[in-house]
C-alpha cells in the first residue's frame, strides 16, 4: 500500500478499531485471528459418531453451515487432533444435533477431551436414533443424518462435507456463542 492508501486506511479506521496487525510472515497473528472470529455468531451443534465398538462418541462444533441445496449438503470442519476426526474417516458418516439455549453445559461436556460419562447422565444427555439408526441428540433443536460425500483438508482441520438424509425438527430458542462465551448479552471484552 503507498502512503495515500495508508492514509485512506487511517481515515477509515472507526473509532475502537484499532490498527491491523500482521506477524512478520504476513498472516494475522493467531491470537488476532481468534479474537475476529469470535465476533462472527454462531448457533452450537454436537457432531455425532458411531464407534467401532458400536458406542456413541461427540463433539461440539460451531463450524459448521449449509452448503448446496440440492443436493442438501452441509459442512464442519474437524481438528486433526479430535478424537472425532479419527471416527469420522472410520465411518464416513455423522449426526449433527443443533442445541438448544439451555444446552450449554451439553456443548460443555462434549468440548471436554477428558469427559466423563457419569457427568452426561448427570446433565441428563440421551441419545436417540435417525430413521436409520444413526445416534443423535434427544430434545435437540434440529437434528440431521449425514453420509460423507467428500473431505477436505484445510490446515490442522478437515472440511467434511456430508449429504443430509434425513432431517428431524425441534423446537426452541438456539445456543448461540460469541466470543467464547454463550450467548450474546453477557458478552465482555476478553
Ligand atoms: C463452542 C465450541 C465450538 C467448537 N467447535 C469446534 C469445531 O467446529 N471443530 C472442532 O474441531 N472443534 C471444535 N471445538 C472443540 C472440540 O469440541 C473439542 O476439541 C473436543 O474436545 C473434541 O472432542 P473429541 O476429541 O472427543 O473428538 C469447539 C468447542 C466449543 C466449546
Amino acid at each position: 500500500m503507498g502512503d495515500c492508501g495508508l492514509e485512506m486506511a487511517r481515515a477509515y479506521r472507526k473509532p475502537g478499531q484499532d490498527a491491523p496487525q500482521a506477524s512478520t510472515d504476513g498472516l494475522v497473528k493467531p491470537d488476532r485471528f481468534r479474537a475476529a472470529l469470535s465476533r462472527f455468531v454462531t448457533g452450537v451443534t454436537v457432531i455425532t459418531v458411531q464407534t467401532a465398538e458400536g458406542g456413541v462418541h461427540g463433539m461440539t462444533a460451531n463450524a459448521f453451515c449449509s452448503v448446496s441445496l440440492r443436493p442438501p449438503l452441509v459442512l464442519v470442519c474437524v481438528d486433526h487432533l479430535a478424537e472425532t476426526y479419527l471416527h469420522l474417516r472410520e465411518c464416513g458418516r455423522f449426526g449433527v444435533s443443533v442445541l438448544k439455549a439451555e444446552q450449554d453445559a451439553f456443548s460443555e461436556y462434549f468440548a471436554d477431551p477428558e469427559r466423563n460419562p457419569d457427568s452426561a447422565r448427570r446433565l441428563g444427555i440421551r441419545y436417540r436414533e435417525m430413521e436409520s439408526g444413526w445416534p443423535v441428540l434427544e430434545d435437540a433443536l434440529a437434528n440431521l443424518d449425514c453420509r460423507i460425500v467428500a473431505q477436505y483438508q484445510a490446515g490442522d482441520h478437515t472440511i467434511f462435507v456430508g449429504e443430509v438424509r434425513e432431517a428431524a425438527l425441534g423446537e426452541g430458542e438456539p445456543l448461540l456463542y460469541f466470543r467464547g462465551r454463550y450467548g450474546v448479552n453477557d458478552a465482555q471484552d476478553k
